[in-house]
Parts: structure tokens; sequence; C-alpha cells
């Protein structure tokens, strides 16, 4: 065989791995979870992603674009909207985590994990997950933009505008804008559990979670 062949398993291979119907239904599904009520579907999201990303490819003609994904929930939005804009780019993470009063954030950000490389004359998209109370993001656009960075924009797939206090956030590229509730799914996570969903769904019972 050529080493450049790509190689295929046997079906009687895969067929080994899949479960039984039998064992199917004894497991619990997370994607038919009862206790979630799905807002945006996987087909809904794919078509906006590529429509964000289809955007951002217009906008960079001239390119050098490092794209910052704030680690972990903006992992699943990341990996789709990169493959949905073609041009010549890098990626690189952060992770930070903000203090929060009781269940505020307080705008205190720790940097767990800085970015791998300077960003000096690069244009930066930071790719974030959902904004609330835009006290992480407001912080974080403030400790970026000290760093020489040509440009310096926004790309969240949620926009919650609608909580009390609420720092000024530019979104300028924003995947859905949606109603004040506690959403999961599509790398948004509660209590770690439910980032592998490929919809966003709202927690009917968040004690049940
Ligand atoms: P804020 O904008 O500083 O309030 O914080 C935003 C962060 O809080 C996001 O990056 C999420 O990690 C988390 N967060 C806010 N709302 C939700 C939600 O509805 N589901 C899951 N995580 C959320
Ligand atoms: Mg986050």
């Amino acid at each position: 065989m050529r080493a450049s062949a790509i190689v295929f398993p046997k079906v009687s291979s895969i067929k080994s791995n899949i479960m039984s119907a039998e064992s199917m239904q004894l497991a619990a599904s997370e994607f038919t979870n009862t206790n979630l009520e799905v807002l945006l579907t996987e087909q809904q999201i794919q078509e906006r992603v590529k429509e964000l990303g289809a955007q951002i490819t217009a906008e960079y003609a001239n390119g050098d674009v490092v794209m910052v994904g704030i680690l972990k929930g903006s992992c699943v939005f990341m990996a789709d909207l990169m493959r949905a804009i073609d041009l010549r780019m890098t990626i690189d993470f952060m992770s930070v985590s903000s203090y929060r009063d009781g269940t505020e954030s307080s705008g205190d950000v720790e940097i767990l994990k800085d970015l791998s490389n300077p960003i000096r004359g690069k244009n930066v998209i930071i790719v974030e997950d959902i904004i609330d109370t835009g006290h992480t993001l407001a912080r974080l656009l403030e400790i970026l933009g000290t760093r020489g960075a040509n440009s310096v924009k926004l790309a969240a797939f949620l926009d919650k505008p609608e909580p009390r206090v609420r720092k000024e956030v530019k979104i300028d590229y924003c995947g859905f804008v949606i109603p004040n509730h506690f959403v999961v799914g599509y790398g948004l996570d509660a209590a770690g559990r439910y980032r592998n969903l490929p919809f966003i769904a709202r927690v009917k019972d968040p004690s049940a979670a």
C-alpha cells in the first residue's frame, strides 16, 4: 500500500463498536435529556456560524489574523468558526477566571493561562462563548489592548443583553441574541456538564442538572 493512501476501517470492525439497540435503550441519552429545552438547533447554529465566517473572511482580506479562544466555553464555537474562515490565520488560547460576588461577576479577572505568542502587530479576534454581564470581556479587552495589537475585535457566540448591571462591550461578530436564561451546550456548561451538546438548550430545572 502507498504511504499516502487513505485507509477506511472495515465495516465489520465499525459494527463491533456500535452498541446494540438493547444497550442503547439502557444508556442514558444526554442529547435527549428531558430536562433540556432546545433553543437553537444544530442546523440553525451551523448556518449562522458559516455566515459569521464569511463576514470575517471578507473583512480581513489583508490577513494576519489571530483567533484567541477563551477556554473552555469557546472551544466548540472556535472549532466551527475557524473552519468557516478562508484566510491565512493562526489560533491561540487564554484561560481566565472571573471573580464573582455571589452570582454577579465582579470584574476582577485572573489569567490562568496566557497567550503562547505575542500579538504585537496582529489582528486579534477574541472568541468567547457568551457575554452575560460583560465584566470578564471588558477586563480582558483592557488587558489585551495594552499589548500592541493592530486591532482587537470580539466574536461572541451568544449575547444575553438583558441582565441588570451590564458593562458596555462591543460585540463585533455576534452569533445570536438570547433572552436571560441559563443555557448550556455547544461548549457552554452547567458545573462542567453539557458542553458536548450540538445544540443550545435551556436547563428547565437547574436543581436537577
Ligand atoms: P460575564 O459576561 O462576565 O458575566 O461572564 C460570562 C461568562 O459566564 C461566560 O464566559 C460563561 O462562562 C458564563 N456564563 C454566563 N451566562 C451563562 C449561561 O447562560 N450558561 C453557561 N455559562 C454562562
Ligand atoms: Mg467563558
